[in-house]
């Protein structure tokens, strides 16, 4: 949540930073700010509320130039969304500013401490507080102190000084006139990313790779408690204690191409006909599809300790906690061994208990949502082994585990995830494969059949596109459905999680109600709501409750519901008795929610489209949640 920048060189500051605000929209977009130190030494500070073509035009009318500046797109926390809470903010005397992301959880104690030292508040921000504190330390003692000296060091030791009396988690930068020659970025706890991007004789901060990939791929991430310290000739990094630490500069291999929209109007439909692609990416070089074995040798678990596990506990949220829940099946069935979904901002706080021989597992396309971060650090202190199904490459998540299985899916963009999930999958399935064939688990029956399909999976997930795009059924869908207030999406076995990320799909980008719901518990309570205004989305691939589905489908119908079902497109009998028919090809039981999810995506998709919404941005939400 929240997105940052920075740049020092010799371009013009402005124009990279916005560049770069706007390649990391997704992380908020309420409000959006940047200042840049201009040619006489003065901080220029532009902040507008809303999207970040508003302080484009400010800036257009208002230009402000420079070779050095950071810049901020906002997700509000503290204040609603207005130009006076938007980032930058700065020192009473306008000589630093800072931009954050993430919260100052004692905000209002340390605002107090600072008002009987004579600070005045221009905003409601907790960020208000970090700039002067700063001030404060920078200046040995507030308004009517003398200043430090010690040139740079000076300002270091100040924001060393002020980072410390902060509680929660923060990612800041830090500008100042005082020192033009640097920027400052410092990382407490787990507020997202805080990457360092190399070029020639000029520099870059983001809060993600995607804000660099038209700049550099030489990146260096900061890990919790440390300071980046950038200078137009490199980085110097410190922990927050001062002692210098090395980080590596990574290479990172995402092409420039895949974080831009291309010929879609939007990133979401993009990122949802890039799956076939993704999922190749996914399985290339760790399945052998002639012996069906499968490496995963950044996983570090060796066909030993796989032997030895006792339990696998997933920890994710939001649609990687559904992919999760798809992960207990292919788990369970394959490799034989017991496994358990949680939350992970519920498993954080439950004092979870751990055995010996156990793995926590986490999903998390990002690498840097908080509350997964902090289930992992918890399993992992309780002697957990851990590891990631992670797409971002050197993210935290990728850093802080014993072992992880990249998606690569790819930069993912839209807000609503899709080719994550697709991707998450299919990695799932692979450790299945792993640990099933470690623990002789697995009939060599039926990991051919699994291992056939896994080699058809991109060609099916493009040919549920082709036919999407040539019957244009999705948008004629969202027309004449797309009105409704409520929806009910029901699946049972592998597909229940489908229903509920199909559900979450259709909320997040359409803001129109959808429960996910297990079809056998309708009668426990929610078929009451059945009626002519509430359509049921169905998922009934022809697999083992297939019959059970059916029935429960009658039942809807027999209340006067509509019904949409994703059906094998074999099944026209099906087709024939539901409203509409969504049609997938068969696969393999095991690999039908990688199917049966595009319909539900292109669905939700063109409904929110159709009411007019933006796809990318939907209201509230940010792509990383780093903050709790
Ligand atoms: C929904 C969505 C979110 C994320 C969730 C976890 O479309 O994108 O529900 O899945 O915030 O994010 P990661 O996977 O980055 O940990």
């Amino acid at each position: 949540m929240c997105g940052i920048v920075g740049y020092i060189g010799y371009r013009d500051a402005t124009a990279v930073v916005l560049e770069g605000l706007q390649r990391l929209e997704y992380r908020g977009y309420d409000s959006a700010g940047l200042a840049v130190l201009d040619s006489t030494g003065t901080l220029q500070i532009r902040r507008e509320a809303g999207r970040l073509q508003r302080l484009v035009r400010l800036l257009e009318q208002a230009p402000a130039r420079g070779t050095v500046a950071i810049g901020h797109t906002r997700w509000a926390t503290h204040g609603p969304p207005s130009r006076r809470n938007a980032h930058p903010h700065a020192s009473p005397d306008g000589r630093l500013v800072v931009v954050q992301n993430g919260i100052v959880e004692n905000f209002a104690e340390l605002r107090a401490w600072l008002q009987a030292r004579g600070y005045t508040f221009a905003s409601d921000t907790d960020t208000e507080v970090i700039v002067h504190l700063i001030h404060y330390y920078f200046h040995g003692g507030g308004l009517n102190g003398g200043g430090l000296d010690g040139g740079g060091e000076a300002l270091e030791t100040a924001v060393r000084a002020a980072l410390s009396r902060l509680q929660g988690p923060s990612a800041v930068a830090v500008l100042s006139r005082d020192h033009p020659d640097r920027l400052l970025a410092a990382r407490l706890g787990h507020a997202g990313g805080v990457v360092v991007g190399w070029g020639e004789e000029e520099m870059y901060l983001a809060s993600d790779i995607p804000a660099l990939l038209g700049c550099t791929r030489r990146v260096q991430f900061l890990e919790n408690r440390q300071m980046a310290i950038l200078t137009r000739n490199g980085a110097s990094i410190r922990t927050l204690e001062g002692r210098p630490v090395d980080r590596p500069v990574v290479q990172v291999n995402w092409d420039p191409a895949a974080a831009e929209k291309g010929e879609y109007p939007h990133f979401m439909l993009k990122e949802i006909f890039e799956q076939g692609q993704s999922i190749a990416a996914t399985l290339a070089q760790r399945l052998d599809f002639g012996s069906g074995l499968v490496e995963l040798p950044s996983l570090h678990l060796s066909p030993e300790r796989a032997r030895r596990l006792r339990k696998v506990t997933i920890v994710a949220c939001g649609t990687s906690y559904y992919a999760g829940l798809v992960g207990r099946h292919l788990l369970e069935r394959l490799a034989r061994i017991p496994t358990e979904v949680d939350y992970a901002s519920e498993y954080r706080y439950r004092e979870p208990l751990i055995g010996p021989e156990e793995m926590v597992l986490a999903i998390t396309q990002s690498g840097e949502t908080v509350d997964t971060l902090a289930a992992l650090e918890e399993a992992r202190a309780r002697g957990a082994f851990t590891a990631a199904i992670v797409n971002v490459v050197g993210s935290q998540a990728d850093r802080m585990c014993h072992g992880a299985i990249h998606m690569h899916a790819g930069p993912e963009i839209g807000v609503a995830s899709t080719k994550a999930f697709t991707a998450s999958l299919v990695d799932l399935v692979l450790l299945g494969l792993y640990l099933g064939q470690a623990r002789q688990t697995l009939a060599e029956s039926e990991q051919a059949a699994l291992v056939q399909d896994l080699a058809r999976l991109p060609g099916l997930v493009g040919e549920v596109l082709e036919e999407a795009q040539a019957s244009g059924r999705y948008a004629e869908l969202a027309r004449d459905y797309g009105g409704f207030a409520n929806f009910l999406y029901l699946g049972r076995g592998l597909q229940y999680p489908v229903a509920r990320e199909g559900a979450l799909k259709l909320k997040e980008i359409s803001y129109i109600h959808a429960e996910g719901y297990p079809a056998g518990e309708m009668k426990h309570g929610p078929i009451a709501l059945i009626d002519g205004h509430m359509p049921t989305v169905a998922l009934a691939p022809r697999d083992g409750v297939y019959e059970k589905m059916v029935s429960q489908i009658e039942q809807v119908k027999a209340r006067g519901g509509a019904v949409l079902a994703v059906v094998h497109h074999q099944d026209r009998q099906l087709a024939a008795r539901v409203d509409r028919a969504l049609p997938i090809p068969q696969a393999h039981p095991l690999l039908t929610p990688v199917l049966s999810v595009i319909p539900l995506q292109l669905f939700a998709y063109h409904v929110a489209v159709g009411r007019g919404l933006d796809v990318d941005r939907p209201r509230n939400l940010a792509k990383s949640v780093t903050v709790e």
